[in-house]
């Protein structure tokens, strides 16, 4: 269910960044204030997202003060993932804090864990809240794109296109890990798009037979080199993991490529500023209809809100087709 509240007197909104940074954050942070601007609302940033609410640390943002950031990877408002906001006392705290401050909404961009702290912020103080989807693993039920996915990936698929050169050149096997904790729409793009072997996402599991026999199946069809995507899973370095069971198992040696935060960096593509300056915009036009404990998305090319709970509560899957496009094409 999405919430409702009074927005004739909506005068003042904070914006924060939360969870880990993504490339868009900050066209998004731009977007918002702009618009914000433009309906003559005031806003003040919070800094490293939660605790900065907690910590009554902001800073007033005006159109100039987002003036030359929409090319800038990162978030000039500092991300962070708030532990502290798990404690209702604190919760209570930054509740008051911002009703000290005459701050009457929030816009927060970030991924579910951010979600999830700003639902029961609104259930719990009744502070409205939209969101806007900003996290560079894609994982967010509700919308086909997040802020930062489509960086990350391009990010990835250099890497890979890359180390492609040095596989082909030595005749080698290499397994590259990119980021992805819970989710694998990482290494599903960017596999499908940088030619992987096979990939490894946490929501599929896998046998390493099936994995070496592939790979002696592919040798006896004349590959002499192979890529295979990993995405991180719960513990960074799963794809050295990987290359010892295929050592041992397959007699296989495999180079192993872990990109981790390089993924996170780096100037925005065309696409993720445009989602973000259209996510930006949406967020203020949504407080400004007096909707929030929605996020803002996009599904189908056509932009939707969804009720918060929804993208606490759902999984959003993998495309089963997708893993066997990648399969299919890697023969
Ligand atoms: O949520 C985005 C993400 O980059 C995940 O892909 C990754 O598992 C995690 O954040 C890493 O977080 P941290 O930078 O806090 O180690």
């Amino acid at each position: 269910m999405a919430g409702q509240f009074n927005s004739s007197q909506l005068k003042k909104i904070g914006v924060f960044t939360s969870g880990g940074d993504a490339p868009g954050m900050n066209a998004a942070i731009r977007a918002i204030v702009r618009t914000a601007c433009y309906y003559n609302l005031e806003v003040v940033g919070f800094i490293h997202g939660y605790q900065g609410i907690i910590n009554k640390d902001f800073v007033p943002l005006a159109p100039r003060s987002v003036a030359n950031i929409i090319q800038r990877g990162g978030t000039i408002l500092k991300a962070g993932r708030c532990q502290k906001f798990l404690d209702p006392q604190i919760r209570k705290a930054a509740a008051h804090n911002l009703k000290e401050l005459k701050v009457d909404a929030l816009l927060c961009i970030g991924g579910d864990g951010s979600f999830k702290g700003a639902h029961i912020f609104w259930e719990e103080h009744h502070i409205p809240i939209v969101g806007l989807p900003g996290t560079i693993d894609n994982d967010i039920y509700g919308t086909d794109n997040t802020i930062g996915f489509n960086t990350a990936v391009n990010t990835a698929l250099e890497a890979i296109d890359r180390i492609r050169d040095t596989a082909a050149s030595h005749d080698r096997l290499f397994i590259v890990e990119v980021m992805g904790r819970d989710s694998g729409f990482i290494a599903s793009a960017v596999g499908l798009a940088g030619g992987a072997e096979n990939i490894f996402i946490p929501e599929e599991p896998y046998s390493i037979k099936s994995i070496i026999k592939s790979i002696k199946e592919s040798i006896r069809k004349g590959k002499k080199s192979s890529i295979l995507v990993t995405a991180e899973g719960q513990k960074p370095g799963r794809a050295y993991d990987l290359a010892e069971a295929l050592r041992k198992q397959g007699g296989f040696e495999a180079k192993v490529c872990i990109l981790g935060h390089i993924q996170r960096g780096g100037s925005p593509s065309a696409t993720d500023r445009i989602l973000a300056s259209q996510f930006g915009f949406m967020g203020v036009e949504e407080l400004r209809r007096g909707h929030c404990d929605i996020f803002v998305g996009i599904k189908n090319n056509q932009f939707v809100s969804t009720p918060l709970q929804e993208a606490i509560n759902k999984k959003k899957d993998i495309d089963k087709k997708f893993l066997k496009l990648i399969h299919i094409l890697s023969s």
